[in-house]
C-alpha cells in the first residue's frame, strides 16, 4: 500500500497548528531538517545500498542533493537517470556525490543484466522525482527503460517523489496512475507538496518534496526491519507551563529538542511514534503525531489516555513538579500584590510514575534525568524508584547539553548493564543511541512477559 507521505505543507509553517479539541494529534510535515553529519553515529546505513531513479523534470537539480545526504549517511547509492533526465543535470553530478558513475541505458554493453542486478540488490528504490510520464509508465508496469525495469525487478520498498506542474498532477489521468500505483504493497508517497513550480508556472501543488523529506522516506524504508517497525512509541517532551495568573505562568527552558530528536529516530525506524509535547516553537517531525498540552495536568491525561497501547514509553518532557494552588483568572496587578508575595504551590502528578503502572508487560518505559550535580547516583535512584527499564542522565546548566542545546552528553543506565556514558553528540545521534538501546532490550521484555 502506497502510504501517502505527509503532503508538505500540512497544519501551520512552524507546526503550531492543533486541529480538533485538545488532545488531538496533528500529523507532523516538519520543516526540511539539516543535514545529519556522517562522521556522528546516526543511522546506519552503512552497506545499505539505495537505487535512487531520476526522471526528466527540473526538480532533477535537487535529486542532487538525495543522493548527496544519502550517500554522507553511508548509504552506497546508484543512481539511474532517465534519458529525458539528461536534459536536466549531468551525469558527473551524480558521480560527483556518489563516488559511482549513474547508470542510463538499458542496452549499454556489459549492461544486460543491470535491472536484475540493481533491482534485486537495492534495500530502497527511490524515484524522485517522478514524472507524469514515469508514473503513467510504472502504474502500468511497464518495463520500458532501465527504471522501470529495476522497479518490476525490485521486491524492496520503493519511495516515490512526484513532482510536475499543478495542472498535470490535478489531471484525472495522473490521479489515476496515482491511484493505481497504490495499490502496489511497500510503495510509499513523499509529497508532492504545494509551493513554486517551474518559473513562470507559479506555485500550486504538484512541487517535489525538499529533499531532506525524501531522505527521511528512503531512511524510513530502510529501517521497515528493525526491532521498532511497526511498533508504537509515545515521546513525550517540552517544559509544562503551569498558570499563575490570566498571562503570567510557572515554566522551564526545555525546548522540546530531545523529544523531537526522539520522535523523528524512532519514526526513520519504523515505529508509529506519538509526541506529546508542552508548548516549543518546533514543527513536528514527518510522520510523527503530534499532541500539544500545556500543563503537567494535561500532559497526564493524553498520556494515560494511550499510554496502555504503547510497546515504549520515553518520558523526556521537563514537568513541572509543582503548580500554583490558585491561579487567578484575571491578571494580578503590582497593587494588589505589593511589594513581594508568596506563591502557594501544589505538587503534580509524577506522568512518568503513573504511566509505568499501566503499561502492558513486555513494554519498555525510559526516564530522562537532569541533574546538575551527583548525575549517575542521581539517575540510578530515579530508575528504580520510578520503575524505569532505562533511564538517560543528562547534565544541566552546560550550554553544549541539556535544555535548549543541539547537542547533548548522556548517560545511559539499566537495571542489569554499568552506566554507558557517551562523548558529546547531536541530539539525533543520542536519539539514535538510546534507541539502540531499547531495541535491544524488547525482545527481552517481551519474553520475559510470555514466559
Ligand atoms: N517526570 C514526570 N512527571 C513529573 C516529573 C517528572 O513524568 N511530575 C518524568 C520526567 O519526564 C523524567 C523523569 O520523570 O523522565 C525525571 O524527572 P525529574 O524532574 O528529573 O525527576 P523528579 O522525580 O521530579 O525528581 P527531582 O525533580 O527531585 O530531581
Amino acid at each position: 500500500m502506497l502510504s501517502g507521505g505527509p503532503p508538505s505543507g500540512a497544519g501551520g509553517p512552524d507546526g503550531s497548528t492543533v486541529q480538533g479539541g485538545p488532545h488531538a494529534p496533528e500529523t507532523g510535515s516538519g520543516p526540511p531538517t539539516p543535514l545529519r553529519d556522517a562522521r556522528e553515529p546516526g543511522p546506519p546505513w552503512h552497506g545499505r545500498r539505495v537505487a535512487l531513479g531520476v526522471c526528466g523534470g527540473i526538480a532533477a537539480y535537487k535529486s542532487v542533493q538525495v543522493a548527496r545526504d544519502l550517500t554522507l549517511l553511508g548509504a552506497s547509492v546508484d543512481v539511474v537517470l532517465t534519458e529525458a533526465a539528461r536534459n536536466f543535470v549531468a551525469p558527473l553530478s551524480f558521480e560527483g556525490v556518489t563516488g559511482r558513475g549513474p547508470l542510463l541505458d538499458i542496452f549499454a554493453v556489459g549492461g544486460a543484466a543491470m535491472h536484475i542486478l540493481l533491482g534485486g540488490g537495492a534495500d530502497c528504490v527511490c524515484v524522485a522525482p517522478a514524472t507524469a510520464d514515469f508514473i503513467a509508465r510504472a502504474a502500468s508496469g511497464r518495463a520500458s527503460d532501465l527504471l522501470t525495469t529495476v522497479l518490476v525487478a525490485t521486491g524492496a520498498p520503493v519511495v516515490v517523489a512526484p513532482a510536475m506542474n499543478d495542472r498535470m498532477y490535478a489531471h484525472p489521468r495522473t490521479r489515476r496512475n496515482l491511484a493505481r500505483l497504490e495499490e502496489v504493497p511497500h510503495y510509499h508517497r513523499v509529497g508532492p507538496g504545494d509551493g513554486r513550480l517551474a518559473a513562470g508556472e507559479g506555485s500550486g501543488p504538484g512541487r517535489m518534496a525538499e529533499p531532506a523529506e525524501i531522505v527521511d522516506a528512503v531512511g524510513r524504508a530502510l529501517g521497515a526491519g528493525g526491532e521498532l517497525a511497526g511498533r508504537r512509541v509515545l515521546v513525550t517532551g517540552g517544559g509544562t507551563r503551569e498558570p499563575v495568573d490570566a498571562v503570567r505562568y510557572l515554566g522551564n527552558r526545555s525546548s522540546g529538542k530531545m523529544a523531537a530528536a526522539l520522535a523523528r529516530a524512532a519514526w526513520l525506524r519504523g515505529a508509529a511514534v506519538t509526541l506529546v509535547t508542552g508548548p516549543t516553537s518546533l514543527a513536528a517531525p514527518p510522520g510523527v503525531a503530534a499532541i500539544r498540552v500545556e500543563t503537567a495536568r494535561e500532559m497526564r491525561d493524553a498520556v494515560l489516555d494511550i499510554v496502555e497501547e504503547m510497546d515504549v514509553a520515553v518520558h523526556a518532557a521537563a514537568v513541572a513538579d509543582y503548580r500554583p494552588r490558585s491561579p487567578l483568572s484575571d491578571k494580578l496587578k503590582r497593587q494588589e500584590a505589593g511589594p513581594g508575595f508568596a506563591l502557594d504551590l501544589v505538587a503534580n502528578p509524577d506522568i512518568a510514575a503513573e504511566s509505568g503502572t499501566r503499561m502492558r508487560s513486555g513494554s519498555v518505559s525510559v526516564g530522562f534525568a537532569l541533574e546538575t550535580s551527583n548525575l549517575v547516583a542521581r539517575a540510578a535512584g530515579k530508575l528504580a524508584a520510578k520503575g524505569f527499564d532505562l533511564v538517560v542522565a543528562n547534565p544541566a546548566g552546560r550550554p553544549d547539553a541539556g535544555f535548549e542545546a543541539d547537542t547533548n552528553r548522556i548517560t545511559i543506565l539499566g537495571r542489569d548493564m554499568p552506566p554507558r556514558e557517551l562523548p558529546l553528540m547531536s541530539k539525533f545521534a543520542a536519539a539514535w543511541q538510546i534507541l539502540d538501546a531499547v531495541e535491544a532490550l524488547l525482545p527481552e521484555r517481551q519474553e520475559a512477559s510470555r514466559g
